[in-house]
């Protein structure tokens, strides 16, 4: 039957509701994560054997505040066509080691993310500018990713970028050459650009988490629009990432799907499944006009990274329609039951939405936060990040609940 409401969140379409942390953890987080694929994301490849190398190290960049690392992730087995996924890896010098670090996936490239001359624009980067595409220069996404004042907080901060993974058009990229490897999948069931970023992002963290410098209970991943679904996606799946900041990431992303009761005028699964099939699997565009047939809706994406921490940092309908904030917020409030199911209280809708301003010293571990800015990452926006991940990744001297 369709539902015109999204389901509650301990129901997977079945009508029946899993009441204790153990349950969802044991019965519904695998059946959810099934689910998630088989109508939305598809799968992603095992991941094959993968050799870290460290290329370069550069000691003093920002004035000696922090180190730059180069690493190419690179895969032995897979053709030698394949990509390798490159990371750039700022490490504060002046806090104690290891550091919790912060992952953002970029869209623009590496060399885009600071004005440091280590980071020179690739040959990659150049072939790619279209009249359609046109080549950032080094530094040139310097204010939006704010890496220097990630530093000053005590962060190390950690990038790649989406075209390596996969090349957001109809035509895969790395997952590829892992399918013809291992084995595949029925093509509707093969993950598209959204699982195939999400595999690449777990792919960096396993290199961050044997990066001594850094502190492997205290990563967290951020990613903005389309890569903030990618993000949320990867957190949900990979528990090792202990705080997850999908920004403005809308449709596919923290937004639900069914949105009547939130009134969102924007993004429509049908016309995010019409603009961008590749980011899906085959069965996702099939679903677009009649979402009330999914058995599941976005706050169980949502659910799948608690007990770990959630900020979804959001504009307002007035700023950006198209990512549906309304939706988002509802969808946050949603999903915050699960948290509930471990601790002995329940989050107030109140509690896990939030309008502006500093983020209180005592934020609950899913927090849906909103500014009335632009479709973009502004400073402030990084301010509540950092205040949020200096609680839920207990740095600082902020005190953690
Ligand atoms: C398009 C798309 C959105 C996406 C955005 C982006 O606007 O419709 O779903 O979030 O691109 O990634 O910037």
């Amino acid at each position: 039957m369709p539902q015109a409401d999204p389901p509650h969140v301990l129901e997977i379409g079945d009508g029946e509701r899993v009441e204790s942390a153990t349950a969802w953890r044991e019965q519904r987080r695998p059946r959810l994560k099934a689910l998630l694929r088989q109508y939305v994301y598809g799968y992603a490849p095992p991941a094959p054997r993968r050799r870290f190398d460290v290329d370069e190290v550069h000691e003093s960049v920002f004035a000696g505040a922090a180190t730059l690392k180069r690493i190419a992730i690179r895969f032995p087995d897979l053709p030698q066509a394949a990509p390798e996924i490159r990371l750039a890896l700022f490490v504060p010098t002046e806090t104690e080691t290891p550091n919790p670090a912060v992952f953002g996936l970029n869209m623009a490239g590496n060399h885009t993310v600071a004005d440091i001359s280590h980071l020179s624009v690739p040959a990659w980067a150049r072939e790619r500018e279209t009249a359609a595409e046109h080549l950032l220069e080094r530094g040139e996404r310097a204010d939006y990713w704010q890496v220097r004042e990630t530093i000053d907080r005590g962060y190390a901060f950690a990038t790649a970028c989406t075209w390596d993974i996969h090349p957001d058009t109809p035509e895969m990229g790395l997952t590829k050459y892992c399918w013809h490897h291992h084995g595949d999948v029925p093509g509707a069931l093969r993950g598209g650009a959204l699982a195939a970023w999400a595999w690449g992002i777990s792919r960096c963290v396993e290199y961050l988490l044997e990066d001594p410098d850094i502190r492997d209970d205290a990563i967290a991943a951020f990613g903005h629009s389309r890569a903030g679904k990618a993000t949320l996606l990867a957190g949900a799946l990979d528990e090792r990432i202990a705080l997850v900041i999908p920004h403005q990431s809308g449709t596919a992303g923290v937004a639900l799907s069914r949105r009547e009761a939130t009134a969102s005028s924007g993004e429509t699964v049908e016309q995010i499944a019409t603009a961008f099939p590749h980011w899906f699997n085959g069965y996702y565009p099939m679903f677009a006009t009649d979402v009330g047939r999914f058995p599941i809706d976005q706050h169980h994406l949502v659910a799948l990274v608690a007990p770990r921490a959630i900020l979804a940092t959001e504009s307002t309908p007035e700023a950006d329609a198209w990512t549906n904030p309304n939706a988002a917020r509802l969808s946050i409030r949603r999903a915050s039951t699960v948290w509930d199911l471990r601790e002995d209280q329940t989050l107030s809708d109140d509690e896990v939405s939030q309008e502006g301003g500093s983020i209180p010293d005592d934020a609950p571990p899913i927090l849906h936060y909103r500014r009335d800015a632009e479709h973009t990452m502004t400073p402030e926006y990084w301010e509540a990040v950092y205040d949020f991940a200096d609680q839920h990744l207990e740095h600082g001297s902020t005190p953690s609940r």
